[in-house]
């Protein structure tokens, strides 16, 4: 399990699971901030070409951070806080919302 709480080691911790590897990450962390600290080059494919891509703007701008969040695509991950128990994935090319 690696953990990615070196710069705050008061901080309370979750464990999401990223890939299938296991993360322990400071809570109130976002999504996006923990798997790029885990060391993800990418957290998304693009839908045209297949492309690593990666968040930009890290504020709920660009969609460039699209994942899948507990089984939920399009998630904004820099938008989202780690909650214990998470399960994330990368989004690889398009997505549907299963309700629409
Ligand atoms: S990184 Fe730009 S919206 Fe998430």
């Amino acid at each position: 399990m690696k953990r990615l709480h070196e710069n705050s080691p008061d901080a309370e911790l979750m464990t999401i699971t990223f890939e299938g590897e296991q993360l322990q990450v400071p809570a109130g962390e976002t999504v996006l901030a923990s798997v790029m600290a885990a060391g993800a080059r990418y957290n998304r494919t693009s839908p045209i070409s297949g492309s690593e891509r990666s968040g930009y703007c890290q504020m709920g701008v660009c969609f460039e951070c699209l994942m899948e969040i507990d089984g939920i695509p399009n998630q904004q991950a820099c938008a989202i806080q780690v909650r214990d128990g998470m399960v994330v994935n990368r989004q690889n090319g398009k997505k549907v919302l299963a309700n629409g």
